[in-house]
């Protein structure tokens, strides 16, 4: 609770200013590494679905900003490479690496057995767990089972998704499935289901910024185990991926990492 309640707080303070610090961090960004010996630096297009608040979404320019923006970009500038974020449906985002679209995809995602045998995973570099919405005057749900009678709206081919195909049967109705999570949660808001299940730092963001539809949030850290983001790349791209995780060693280690988390998420 006073983990989520500092991340909504730093998320409102971030509304009013986050412009602002992107500009001013901008400016004062440590220097990138240098080129190779006699080469441009080289520039990997990063595909992520923008619609993810706070960890990727749109500002009011259009840019696409967030807390993955941020890491990835500072990754980048140590690890001796620049990125190009470009827009991709999440529906559809893992299939851009090997058909060469994408070189690295930057989207919040959790690091599973299952993807890790289509794409590799840089080490982690952010740890989350699923949460609970439930709508408004919705009040037998305390814990995750209490969702088993109840129609519950994810976000496609997520974690989220996997969990409550588990719990209700990946074929049960009850499951409404949605392209973005925005959709799934405006469902809830309409109404439409009794509940949305997705990441922690998403969901919270969400449920708070929209207090006139009464959603509130409900967590079980029994139910629901740690996952961890990674950035991914197409398998066997090791060049690339050891540049990401030397990038992510230098920005944990010489506090840029913590400076981003606490813009966006207040201290740990
Ligand atoms: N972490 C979850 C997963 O990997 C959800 C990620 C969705 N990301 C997004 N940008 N829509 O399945």
């Amino acid at each position: 609770r006073t983990l989520l309640a500092g991340m909504l707080l730093s998320v409102f303070a971030l509304a009013g200013c986050g412009q602002k610090q992107e500009a001013q961090q901008q400016a004062s960004a440590p220097q990138a590494a240098a080129p190779a010996a006699g080469g441009e630096m080289k520039e990997y297009v990063v595909g992520t679905d923008a619609s993810y608040a706070p960890f990727e979404f749109q500002n009011d320019k259009q840019e696409i900003v967030g807390f993955d923006v941020d890491v990835l970009t500072a990754v980048a500038a140590k690890g001796g490479f620049k990125v190009k974020f470009v827009n991709t449906p999440w529906e559809g985002m893992f299939a851009t690496l090997p058909q060469g679209d994408r070189d690295i995809l930057s989207s919040a995602i959790t690091i599973t057995d299952e993807r890790k045998q289509s794409m590799d995973f840089s080490d982690p570099y952010f740890e989350a767990r699923q949460l609970i919405a439930i709508g408004k005057g919705v009040a037998d749900v305390k814990s995750f089972a209490d969702l088993k009678a109840k129609k519950v709206a994810v976000q496609t081919g997520t974690t989220g998704d996997e969990v409550v195909q588990k719990l209700l049967g990946k074929t049960n109705p009850s499951i409404k499935r949605f392209e973005s999570m925005p959709l799934a949660l405006k469902e809830l808001e309409g109404g439409g289901v009794d509940a949305a299940v997705g990441d922690n730092g998403v969901v919270a963001n969400y449920v708070a910024n929209n207090p006139q539809h009464g959603m509130v949030t409900v967590e079980d850290t029994k139910s629901f185990a740690p996952e961890y983001y990674g950035f991914a790349v197409n398998k066997g791209n090791k060049e690339l991926l050891d540049k990401i995780n030397a990038g992510i060693k230098a920005v944990k280690a010489d506090g840029t990492y913590d400076q981003i988390f606490k813009k966006y998420f207040g201290s740990k």
